[in-house]
């Protein structure tokens, strides 16, 4: 059972569902163009059992179904992605006609049933085409983002309640091109600094359009991870700050400061491009709100080769499927600290938050205990930053279904409804019945 009640948050406090168009859609159907994940995944050893997006959850043609499921479950806002190749087959020029009426379809379809479209533009997939152009280490990306983003827009600006360009921009730069887990696969600190500036350049650019349009209710959406040193020695705080410093604090520094982290860029520097401080003001335009999606806390330990002269430990505390460290006192942490130290008075979603668990349906029903006691466990610290005024406003689950998890395939289910990947079968779990149970009194 969930603990806390819709009364227990501010009135305007929203809750929704998460999901991204790779994870769940199946790329394979409506003229979408091929994507750097789909090359990613077709190369051995990438992706567990070689996996891709192809069908994914057939969410493309049962739109209808799971957005029933969000109207019973009683959410009032739904986070979905729109795919640039489905979009733009190319990434530029021509228009696929049927992808731009799927989402043009999926907004209405969630207005007609009285929920709030929170629209990112891109959540992972690039289109083929732009990735053997170099793709985020190529600094036209920003153009041709920007190019789609008006594209996309000028179709669904004007009934989405929210925007976010880039989900991510941590993961879309270092779990790409620093550790090769992500599409497309490098290990190259030239291209990660690269494409750690072209990621925010491109989100500012595509605010800029989204501006332009007249559009409202403009945000970004970081991941963050709760980090802390291995032990009390000054190296593994060092460590720690560093870790800190690429995966945190660069990319709020360059939303909301206009700068990058004096003490990281002594180190990154010479990889960055050309020039780069020219677009701080561009990357550091206001926005409206800011999203964090949170799953767990790192403890960083030193440690010897090149830079970042670090390596992450296991920690103590229970862990999802995954082994992601369970931690929820890092999510009260986090927006207490973006709040204070960056967006000062901008309204904070926590835009993704969830466990992956091992879950199976028993006759007919799945019962995740685990990720309800996840729920109450993360919504108690939500309320806490509520309770302290910290202008918290909303509350996304990941994931609505269980889907594709990247390189870790299909194996790891996020949903709060099950998905069999053969039969394609939703049921709904233990803890979508919990939330809807709250959500719709
Ligand atoms: C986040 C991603 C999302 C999903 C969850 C588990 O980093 O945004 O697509 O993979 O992790």
């Amino acid at each position: 059972m969930l603990e806390l009640k819709r009364g227990d948050f501010p009135r305007d406090f929203l809750f929704g569902a998460s999901t991204s168009s790779y994870q769940i859609e199946g790329h394979s159907f409506g003229g979408a163009g091929p994507t750097h994940w789909d090359t990613f995944a077709a190369t051995p050893g990438n992706v567990v059992g070689g996996q891709n997006g192809a069908i994914a959850c057939d969410h493309y043609n049962r739109m209808d179904e799971d957005l029933d499921l969000l109207k019973d479950g009683g959410f009032d806002v739904y986070r979905f992605s729109t795919s640039w190749a489905r979009v733009m087959p190319e990434g530029r020029g021509r228009v696929n006609a049927e992808g731009l009426d799927f989402y043009d379809r999926l907004v209405d379809g969630l207005l007609e049933r009285g929920i709030k479209p929170a629209a990112t533009l891109y959540h992972w997939e690039l289109p083929a085409a732009l990735a053997d152009l170099g793709g985020w280490s190529n600094r036209d990306i920003a153009s041709w983002f920007a190019e789609f983003t008006q594209v996309v827009m000028e179709r669904i600006g004007d009934r989405v309640w929210s925007a976010a360009p880039i989900n991510e921009f941590f993961c879309v730069a270092w779990m790409g091109h620093f550790l090769g887990h992500h599409a497309p696969g490098l290990r190259d600190v030239r291209a990660t600094a690269r494409a750690m500036h072209h990621v925010l350049l491109a989100h500012g650019r595509s605010i800029e359009v989204m501006r332009g349009l007249g559009m409202e209710n403009l945000g970004a959406v970081c991941n963050l991870e709760y980090t802390v040193p291995v032990d009390g020695s000054d190296a593994a705080a060092r460590a720690a700050r560093t870790y800190d410093g690429f995966y945190n604090r660069f990319y709020l520094g360059g939303l909301f400061n206009r700068a990058y982290p004096a003490d990281l860029m002594e180190d990154l520097d010479p990889h960055m491009p050309e020039g780069y401080r020219d677009d701080m003001d561009l990357i550091g335009q206001k926005l409206d709100w800011c999203g964090i999606n949170y799953y767990t806390r790192k403890i960083v330990a030193p440690a010897g080769g090149p830079w970042p002269h670090l390596e992450t430990v296991d920690g103590p505390l229970g862990k999802t499927q995954l082994g992601w460290e369970i931690y929820p006192d890092g999510l009260y942490h986090l927006l207490k600290r973006v709040h204070d130290g960056y967006t000062r008075d901008i309204p904070l979603y926590v835009t993704e938050n969830g466990m992956a668990n091992d879950d199976r349906v028993s006759n007919g029903a799945v019962d995740d205990k685990a990720r309800i006691d996840y729920l109450n466990a993360h919504l108690a610290r939500v309320k806490r930053a509520c309770d302290e005024k910290i202008p918290v406003k909303g509350y996304f689950t990941w994931s609505l279904l269980d889907n594709y998890e990247w390189n870790e395939g299909y194996d790891p289910r996020f949903g709060i409804v099950h998905v069999d990947f053969k039969s394609l079968k939703r049921t709904p779990k233990a803890s979508y019945h919990a939330l809807a149970k709250v959500l719709r009194t």
